[in-house]
């Protein structure tokens, strides 16, 4: 049996007490995914952000995290002792540089937040990871689609990507039904119709290398 980490959902990053940057991130696809390693018998540790959701099942270890930085330390800290991890959190790529003590006050001029890059936390664990570790990233993209998961999956050292585009009506956030292409690191390209999140995770679970 193999232990998985997964990380879903999104990050919050604090401007003040009151106020974050976030995203529209749900965390259905990495809970049906933990869910999917589990009921195959496998041990999941995963690594979820704010989300509205819940999980029960005794193979699953679920940590909850809020920022980026929270995320980047547990995930590191678990990957030497997992066999693969699947990355399916929408982790913010930006953070404020100063984080407010007090709530911020309304004024009349424009307000700047200036931020700094997140840690990129695949491309950590793919640096870090061992050859026998797999790694499994998303991509969700805008345009020029494939090429750009092409290029995050060699730059972060994923095994193979699941790319799920903005342009696909009822797939991504929220909702319950995702299409999705798996761009392997050998060149192969599978192309799968729209299904239920359960139905894409069985098949993103299929594809793993497991023990
Ligand atoms: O570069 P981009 O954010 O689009 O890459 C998406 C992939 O990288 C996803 O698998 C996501 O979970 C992961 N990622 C990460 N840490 C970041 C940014 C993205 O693990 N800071």
């Amino acid at each position: 049996m193999s232990k998985i980490l997964i990380t879903a959902g999104p990050t919050y990053e604090r401007i003040d007490p009151v106020r974050f940057i976030g995203n529209y991130s749900s965390g259905k696809m990495g809970f049906a995914l933990a869910q999917s390693c589990a009921e195959a018998g496998h041990e999941v540790i995963l690594i979820s952000g704010p989300v509205q959701l819940q999980i029960n099942h005794a193979n699953i270890q679920r940590i909850d995290v809020e920022s980026a930085s929270q995320m980047y330390e547990v995930v590191m800290q678990h990957m030497p002792h997992c066999n693969g991890a699947i990355l399916c959190a929408a982790v913010a790529d930006f953070t404020p540089i100063v984080v407010s003590e007090k709530k911020m006050k309304r004024e009349k001029e424009n307000l700047v937040i200036e931020l700094k890059p997140t840690q990129d936390i695949a491309a950590a664990v793919g640096k870090s990871k061992r050859d026998e570790q797999f790694l499994v990233g998303f991509a969700l993209e805008t345009n020029d689609e494939e090429q750009n998961a092409l290029g995050k999956m060699q730059r972060k050292g994923f095994d193979f990507i699941v790319l799920n585009s903005l342009n696909d009506a009822q797939a991504c956030f929220g909702y319950d039904t995702n299409k999705i292409t798996i761009l392997h690191k050998d060149g192969r390209k599978e192309e799968f119709p729209l299904k239920t999140k359960k139905e894409v995770a069985a098949d993103i679970v299929a594809k793993l290398p497991l023990i």
